[in-house]
C-alpha cells in the first residue's frame, strides 16, 4: 500500500510534525508539502497535517482534502489551543468531517504549536472588551504553546502513528 504524508503550515510547526511521523511511516514513504504535492490518486494511504485557524483546518489543508477520495488518511494537526481541550476536539472534529465523507479516516492526532508572535501582538493591541483580548489565561495558553512542539509531541506522534501503520499493514 503506497503511502505518502502531506502536510500543510504556515509558520513550521505542523512542518515538524509531519517530519518526525515520516520516520514511522512505511518505508518509501514520501513527504510533501501541501502546495508540492501530487494527486493523490495513486497513494492508499495520506497522513495529513493541518494547522487549526479559526477553530478548524486552514485554507490549504481544507482544499486538498477536496481532491482526496476512497483513500485510508489518518490526521494530524497543531494548534494553538490545549490539545486536550473540547475546543481542540471540536477542531478535529471540523477536519475529520471535512474528509470522512469520502474516505476512511484510520486516526487523528493533535498537539499544540507555538503561535506566531505577530498574530500574539495583534491580540495585545486589541481592547479589553474583545473576545480575543489578552487575559492571564490566554497569556499562560501561549506560553505553553510557545514550548511546543517539542520532543515529547514529537514522541507521542509517532506512537500514535506507529500503532495506525501496524493496524494498516499487519
Ligand atoms: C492566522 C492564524 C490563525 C490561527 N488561528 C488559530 C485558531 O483558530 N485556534 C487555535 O487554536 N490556534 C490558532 N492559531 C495557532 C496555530 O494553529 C498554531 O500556532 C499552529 O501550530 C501553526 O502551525 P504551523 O506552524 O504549521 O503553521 C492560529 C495561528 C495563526 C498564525
Amino acid at each position: 500500500m503506497k503511502a505518502m504524508v502531506v502536510y500543510s503550515t504556515k509558520t513550521g510547526n505542523t512542518k515538524k510534525v509531519a517530519e518526525a511521523i515520516l520516520k514511522v511511516m512505511p518505508a518509501e514513504t514520501s513527504i510533501y508539502s501541501v502546495e508540492n504535492a501530487p494527486s493523490p490518486e495513486e497513494y492508499a494511504f495520506i497522513a495529513l497535517g493541518y494547522w487549526v485557524d479559526r477553530g478548524g483546518p486552514d485554507a490549504s489543508a481544507k482544499e486538498y482534502m477536496t481532491k482526496i477520495a476512497g483513500k485510508k488518511v489518518c490526521l494530524f494537526g497543531t494548534l494553538g489551543a490545549y490539545p486536550d481541550s473540547d475546543y481542540a476536539q471540536k477542531a478535529m472534529t471540523n477536519a475529520r468531517v471535512a474528509i470522512e465523507t469520502k474516505n476512511e479516516v484510520v486516526g487523528e492526532f493533535i498537539c499544540q504549536g507555538k503561535i506566531d508572535p505577530r498574530l500574539i501582538d495583534k491580540f495585545k493591541s486589541l481592547p479589553p472588551e474583545h473576545p480575543h483580548a489578552m487575559t492571564p489565561e490566554r497569556i499562560k495558553r501561549h506560553q505553553e504553546a510557545a514550548k511546543h512542539p517539542n520532543e515529547e509531541d514529537f514522541v507521542a506522534a509517532q506512537t500514535y502513528f506507529r500503532q495506525v501503520v501496524a493496524r494498516l499493514y499487519d
